[in-house]
């Protein structure tokens, strides 16, 4: 894992050659690891008591508040292994430790944060990220992944061209160290969720959304959040309490149209949502992809789809080795914005235990005429 930068950058570089000398004359963030997002560069060891980082501004392009551990890879802690997912370093934030970087935006554009996060030794450990003056709190009690980490992805709108990255763990412990620790930040810009000719929904093929890293194979988990926030998946929305749902790129799963698409992995305790605007009484079509992801989640799947009073139940069964199928409800609008949700009917398990389910992928909504509102399938 150690030579993941070295291979990384060069390929990011080939994409964004073009965004990255625009970006780099302006001193403007690229797309991609922030600076020293992966930690690989640490604080000399006067600044350390132990693993304690004492000084605030020691860890370069960060500054840190509170107990803040620099952890190297393999290191323990009383009999657990504390992994590091992304080569040799990563940071643990104990009790009311906070990280931040200072970043050059584009002022009323959105981006979106992704950072790997495995929980340590506290059960319900919570992640305040802040761009102020926006900031959410992810929840990261349930570990999603077999190897313990898990990505998440956090979005903003710039209000300035500086902002502070802040994340935050409001955690109190008895054992202050305890706390999640944290590996690879990167930031991505989030083009704004238009709508396309065909389709009243907006990023109806999950094409855009939050950065996925190269190198790791587990997806990106876009945590629930409030209607009146920015998404990392733009377009959508997450509704519930503490759980998320996943988004997985062709590179490392089967995905049934373009190169992204969403993994239901918390049954029904986590809807996506979009809203569109629509004519009461007027027909109208919804149809999707579902499928699985070829990540060995082998089950008897279904996915739920709602719009206005219609709903429908698309069984799927999943070997675990990819495809999909299409499916389509039709309904009849009763207000002038109907949500379409959709949701996995169950909690679905690998034999490793990492966390799966069904893949929604390449969703449309458009008008129809006919007679009657049925319900198919
Ligand atoms: C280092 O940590 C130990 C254990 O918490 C503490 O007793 C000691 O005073 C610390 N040393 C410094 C220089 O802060
Ligand atoms: C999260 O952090 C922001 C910025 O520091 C703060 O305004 C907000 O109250 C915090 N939220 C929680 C729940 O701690």
């Amino acid at each position: 894992m150690a030579g993941g930068v070295r291979s990384r950058c060069p390929l990011l570089l080939l994409f964004l050659v073009g965004v990255a000398a625009r970006a780099a004359a302006s001193g403007v963030v690229t797309d991609g690891l922030l600076p020293n997002g992966n930690f690989e560069l640490g604080p000399a060891n006067s600044a350390l008591n132990g693993t304690r980082v004492m000084d605030p501004n020691s860890i370069p392009n960060w500054e840190i508040s509170g107990f803040v551990e620099y952890i190297g890879s393999g290191q323990k802690q009383d009999d657990m292994i504390l992994p590091v997912p992304e080569g040799a370093r990563a940071v643990r934030l104990g009790n009311d430790a906070t990280i931040r970087q200072r970043l050059s935006v584009v002022r009323k554009a959105s981006y979106s944060i992704t950072f790997c996060a495995a929980r340590t030794c506290a059960q319900a450990e919570r992640l305040n990220v802040s761009v102020a003056p926006e900031s959410g709190v992810l929840p990261i009690q349930t570990v999603y992944t077999s190897t313990g980490w898990d990505s998440y992805s956090y979005a903003f709108k710039a209000r300035h061209s500086a902002v502070w990255l802040t994340v935050h763990n409001t955690g109190v412990e008895e054992d202050p160290a305890c706390g999640p620790l944290i590996d690879s930040v990167a930031i991505k810009t989030l083009g704004p969720p238009r709508l396309t000719k065909g389709n009243m929904l907006r990023n109806g093929d999950f094409e855009e959304g939050p950065f996925i890293f190269p190198d790791t194979a587990w997806g990106v988990l876009v945590p629930p959040m409030d209607e009146d926030v920015v998404s990392p998946l733009p377009g959508w929305m997450v509704m519930s309490g503490t759980k998320v749902v996943k988004y997985v790129d062709a590179a490392h799963h089967a995905v049934p149209h373009g190169a992204r698409a969403v993994e239901l992995v918390a049954g029904r305790e986590a809807a996506l949502v979009q809203e569109a605007r629509t004519v009461p009484g007027r027909r109208y079509r919804l149809s999707f992809s579902v499928g699985d992801a070829a990540n060995g989640c082998e089950a008897s799947m279904a996915v739920e789809a709602y719009a206005a009073r219609a709903t429908a139940r698309v069984a799927y069964e999943s070997r675990g080795t990819g495809g999909s199928k299409r499916a389509e409800l039709e309904f009849a609008a009763v207000a002038d914005r109907t949500r379409v949700v959709f949701q996995s009917d169950n909690h679905h398990m690998r034999t490793d235990g990492t966390l799966c389910g069904p893949v929604v992928d390449d969703v449309a909504l458009v008008g129809v005429r006919g007679h009657t509102a049925r319900r198919l399938l």
